[in-house]
């Protein structure tokens, strides 16, 4: 395992401004005093680990992440237990996507226990920044950036940086019982293609989905719901976050088809479903029988998942002249079920059968 030089800050934040910055965190707006960064270079792979104060990077204006955007992140949690300690939650299912990402763009991997043990030393070191409130935690964004000076597109970057920093953050649509969101269904862009990033967490398909966010904001929505670019018929996933629809005590998810992303709270939520006596199932669902099947009843409830998002309602779908609910709008019972359900493991308040929770 590649090993971390630990340079504390010798100016962290004043507990009492910290103690301002926990009682309204928002979502990445603040970030702790310290962050992890490594390099990687062909010649001598990774090196120069280290935990150092939080602070900026100086790049050459020609550093290749600024052209041709190789670069992507992961987004994970460090949660204050029940007792007071801190706990990851599985922070194994992160490094091996932040792998999967890694080879599609042509990135160095990191072993899985670097990877980890890179985000245990900066939590434990930062860990006065975890909140104490329940549905609270610290959001924890591992990224890598290629830094080689170049504007040659001929080959990918020589030379990489990885990087990890922390940020308090209250729930992300706001904190309490979650409200039901209104999506909007695009029908002039698309997320993602065959063949394409969609399953890599690559920063490049964020950035092209702020159009059709505006559109969806412009129309009263909170959230882009992305059809597949091909048929353009099958519901896919949100911008961030999965998908998963309600049938009385069954769920389904749209199956991964290479242009969603895998989503370690999607995973969780269909390997606990079962657990709870509800029946969980991949598979695909148009957007007429989306409609078709809340105007008949026979779906009951939706709701998107995510790390920043962690399990939010779907009320009100709206498209280009259609708008419809699911079930009666309002946040459904096994949507609240799962989340007590998951939220209750995240935080030390339910049994973790599974050891999924990593203490730090
Ligand atoms: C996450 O859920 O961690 C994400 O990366 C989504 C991001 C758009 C906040």
């Amino acid at each position: 395992m590649i090993d971390f030089d630990i340079r504390v800050s010798d100016r962290p934040l004043p507990d009492a401004e910290r103690a301002e910055i926990l009682a309204t965190p928002g979502f990445g707006q603040h970030f702790t005093d310290h962050m992890i960064t490594m390099r990687w270079s062909a010649a001598g792979g990774w090196h120069d680990g280290r935990l150092e104060p939080y602070g900026s990077f100086t790049l050459d204006p020609a550093t290749l992440v600024f052209h041709y955007g190789q670069e992507f992140f992961e987004g994970m949690k460090a949660y204050r237990q029940s007792d007071g300690t801190i706990a990851l939650f599985r922070p194994e299912a992160n490094a091996e996507r932040f792998n999967r990402s890694a080879r599609r763009m042509e990135m160095p991997e990191i072993p899985v226990e670097t990877f980890v043990r890179a985000l245990e030393l900066l939590v434990s070191q930062d860990r006065a920044w975890v909140p104490s409130t329940f549905g609270e935690s610290l959001y924890l964004r591992p990224f890598m950036i290629a830094t080689q000076r170049t504007l040659a597109f001929t080959q990918p970057s020589t030379s990489y940086l990885f990087c990890v920093i922390a940020s308090p953050a209250t729930a992300y649509f706001g904190g309490g019982t979650p409200r039901a969101l209104t999506v909007w269904l695009s029908e002039d862009y698309s997320r993602a293609a065959p063949g394409g990033t969609g399953f890599a967490k690559a920063g490049g398909n964020y950035a092209g989905a702020y159009a059709a966010s505006r559109q969806a904001v412009e129309q009263g929505c909170d959230q882009v719901v992305w059809l597949d670019s091909t048929e353009r018929r099958w519901v896919e996933e949100m911008g961030g976050m999965n998908l998963f629809f309600g049938y009385g005590e069954r769920v389904m998810t749209p199956s991964l088809t290479g242009t969603l992303l895998p989503g370690v709270t999607r995973d969780s939520l269909l390997t606990l479903a079962p657990r709870l006596g509800i029946e969980a199932e991949e598979g695909r669902i148009s957007i007429g029988q989306w409609r078709k099947e809340c105007e008949s009843g026979v779906m009951t409830e939706a709701f998107a998942c995510g790390t920043a998002a962690v399990m939010a309602p779907v009320g009100t779908v709206r498209g280009v002249a259609k708008q419809w609910l699911v079930g009666d709008g309002r946040p459904g019972p096994v949507t609240l079920r799962l989340r007590e359900e998951l939220l209750g493991i995240q935080y030390g308040r339910r049994p973790d059968p599974l050891s999924w929770v990593h203490p730090v």
